[in-house]
């Protein structure tokens, strides 16, 4: 039995960032930043709204989707660079809060890429037979280690939660193929130094623009398809040019990507579940409809995946 998507979905902090509050703050314009990101507006969460509060209401929703209960988990994997503490971690504090007494729980850090890693460890798990219900998070307050007198990074990111319920499906639905990689040569492109984030964007930029189409077509192809196939896009949204590029190299319209990365910003591993969640409330993901999800991020981290809802 294929492991697939049960439920899903997001939060994000009520606080609205726009670009022009930027401006206030350090030296930028809002046409710099739209013209090179696509970002508008971000989300930052108030000082008592932690990572795994996010995490927490996004979660919730996607049970109630999924329509299980946290007592249901075999598993909980949160993926963040921003957990409230390095332990206890976001996913044993959401075992308490969801009484998921039945679960196990542990966080992943692949930056970016982390829900890809998440959804790829938990397809395992569930097509061994071991596990039948297990929660994906991504969350993040990356406003807790953005340098705010930076102007090169602190445009770029904001706050939030995605998540997905997996479990198995059918022998023909789920997750089809997928592909995760590393290149830590690349690592001094996008790390944290001391408390905040330090990023070489142009070095980022070419890994991604050259990164996300690639893996976008290897795991199409993996799963058996062709591009032509593809009904939806759903990018890491870092940046609305490395966005088209991925789009492009499928030769899928413009409708037909997820694009939330002007409401949020760069949300790292909480981006993709957030437009995973987006997609199917507004109906853009279908029943039968094949789903390409791909990420990448610091480390260097990647991954993708094909599923057939
Ligand atoms: N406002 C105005 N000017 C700015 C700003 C700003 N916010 N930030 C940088 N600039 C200036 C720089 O100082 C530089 O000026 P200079 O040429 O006088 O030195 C110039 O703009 C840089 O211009 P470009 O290099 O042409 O900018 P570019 O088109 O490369 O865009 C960007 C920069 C948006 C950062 C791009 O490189 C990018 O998106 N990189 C990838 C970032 C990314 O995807 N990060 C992923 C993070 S994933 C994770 O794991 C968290």
């Amino acid at each position: 039995m294929k492991a697939g998507i049960l439920g899903t979905g997001h939060f994000v902090p009520a606080k609205i960032v726009t670009n022009k509050d930027m401006e206030q703050i350090v030296d930028t314009n809002d046409e710099w930043i739209r013209t090179r990101t696509g970002i508008e507006e971000r989300r930052i969460a108030v000082d008592n709204e932690d990572t795994s509060d996010l995490a927490f209401k996004a979660a919730e929703q996607a049970l109630q989707e999924a329509n299980i209960t946290g007592e249901d988990l075999d598993l909980i994997l949160v993926a963040t660079v921003t957990p409230d503490q390095p332990f206890p971690t976001v996913s044993c504090k959401l075992q308490e809060r969801l009484g998921a007494k039945n679960a196990a729980a542990m966080d992943i850090s692949a930056a970016c890429a982390g829900f890809m890693y998440g959804v790829i460890t938990a397809k395992q798990f569930i097509e061994t037979g071991d596990y039948k219900y297990i929660l994906i998070i991504g969350a993040e307050k990356l406003s807790k280690i953005t340098d705010w007198s930076d102007r090169n990074t602190c445009v770029l990111f904001g706050d939030g939660a995605g998540a997905a319920i997996m479990g198995p499906v059918s022998e023909e639905r789920g997750v089809l193929s997928f592909e995760l990689g590393a290149d830590g040569s690349g690592g001094q492109y996008l790390a944290q130094k001391e408390d905040h984030i330090f990023m070489n964007g142009r070095e980022v930029f070419k890994f991604a623009v050259r990164q996300m189409p690639e893996s976008s077509v290897h795991v199409v192809e993996k799963a058996g398809y062709h591009k032509e196939d593809v009904d939806y896009l759903i990018p890491h949204q870092a940046n609305i040019r490395i966005m088209e590029a991925a789009r492009q190299r499928l030769g899928i319209a413009e409708d037909r990507m997820a694009v939330n990365v002007n409401k949020y910003g760069n949300t790292s591993a909480a981006s993709i579940p957030i437009a995973l969640s987006e997609g199917v409330k507004n109906g853009k993901i279908k029943e039968n409809d094949l789903v390409v999800l791909v990420g990448f991020g610091g480390g260097l981290t990647w991954g993708g995946a094909v599923a057939l809802k």
